[in-house]
């Protein structure tokens, strides 16, 4: 039987280094002439760009408030709620806009909701839950990788039961994205390395997992070559705007293809150890990719094999050479990233580690989208234990 699949893409998006200073115009012409501006502490270190794009959005709009959200620390829901209920003390607003990582942007798409739906953000939780669509909203990254500028998803941290479960689903698509490398270009590089690897981890879970369809493989495939070949940017020439703006191309198919299709390994033991002991989203699934693609080539499994055709071609090597190599190369470029091996500066170490592979127990059905068996208990045990010391 011939396959058969869905692919959707909701948020309109315009691309280019610089473009942002239209925004007030694009708004204006499309009639929402009174914005909140959620910002997150990032943008402060944007000295010239962000006083320079509120100035036009004043220029060009009738009211536009600003709002600055706490920083790197990921959003639980009580300061959901609190950002929520500020927005809502502004009147009424005809657009929000988000300019920050992907911490800000989900908070962004779920206010956009909360300011349509009664009650608190943690009454939509899980799928499908919003019942009327938000304001619309104006996502733009200031890091390259969480892609929460084009998915259905939002997480946020349940402080109640120490676990990251999100407001997912119908109507948290952000209306537009805006994708402008000016952004991205004072992200602190641990920050923009740890989110590289998101969109790393992105790509090749679309790419791997049990879901994937013709339409998530060619973006999983194409996002991998973009990152692959301009992650080393960020530490080799992080001033190169082209090559920065790449980097947003990248992570945005990646998410394009990570929603349309499912996640995998890596991406589910960084919630955990995330929650728990405050690992950044990106570096705890990234320290694991190198590990899942050794743990699935060693099982037999060899579709690495297309990803480094696109980068790196061997004509006469067999599939399960080429696969092998990919791994060695994934991991070279982690480390060309400076990214961690272990999880020791997080508090997880030989000692505890035991205790952290517990946590990973109720994650089997997240696993199960690995093409390979993966079991919660002694497989996750084993991995973790590769990354502590
Ligand atoms: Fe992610």
């Amino acid at each position: 039987m011939s396959e058969t699949f869905r692919f959707q893409l909701m948020t309109d998006m315009r691309f280019g280094c610089g473009w942002s200073r239209g925004l007030g115009e694009f708004l204006s012409e499309r009639g929402l002439k009174r914005i909140a501006v959620l910002a997150d502490e990032g943008c402060a270190s944007h000295a010239k760009y962000f006083p320079e794009i509120v100035s036009l959005l004043e220029a060009a709009l009738e009211r536009v408030e600003v709002l600055q959200l706490r920083g790197s620390e990921e959003p639980d829901y009580d300061y959901l709620d609190s950002v929520a209920d500020k927005v809502k003390a502004l009147g009424e607003m005809d657009a929000l806009v988000g300019i920050g990582g992907g911490s800000c942007l989900d908070i962004t798409k779920t206010v956009a909701v909360l300011l349509t739906n009664p009650g608190q953000g943690i009454e939509y939780r899980g799928f499908d839950n919003v019942k009327v669509p938000g304001v619309p909203t104006v996502c733009i990254p200031t890091t390259a990788g969480t892609g929460s500028e084009v998915t259905i998803n939002a997480v946020f941290t349940d402080k109640k039961e120490m676990k990251k479960l999100g407001v997912n689903g119908r109507y948290m698509n952000a209306t537009y994205a805006v994708l402008d490398a000016e952004w991205t270009m004072s992200c602190p590089q641990s920050v923009a390395v740890s989110s590289g690897l998101d969109a790393m981890t992105h790509t090749l879970e679309s790419f791997t997992c049990k879901q994937h369809n013709a339409m998530t493989r060619s973006l999983s495939r194409e996002a991998f070559k973009i990152l692959y070949e301009n992650l080393p940017c960020l530490v080799e020439e992080p001033e190169n705007a082209d090559r920065r703006q790449q980097l947003l191309l990248g992570s945005y198919l990646a998410a394009s293809a990570l929603f349309n299709s499912g996640s995998g390994i890596a991406g589910a033991l960084s919630y955990p150890i995330g929650v728990h002991f405050h690992v950044p989203h990106g570096i705890g699934g990234g320290i694991f990719l190198a590990s899942v693609a050794r743990f699935n080539v060693e099982r037999g499994y060899t579709d690495y094999a297309e990803l480094l055709d696109m980068v790196e071609p061997h004509p006469d090597w067999t599939a399960e050479q080429k696969s092998k190599r990919f791994v060695e190369a994934l991991q070279a470029l982690a480390d060309r990233l400076g990214a961690p091996r272990t999880l020791e500066q997080w508090g997880i170490s030989k000692d505890n580690v035991e205790d952290v592979a517990k946590l990973m127990h109720p994650l089997q059905g997240a696993f199960d989208q690995n093409p390979i068996s993966f079991d919660a208990k002694t497989d996750a045990l084993a991995m973790l234990k590769e990354h502590v010391a």
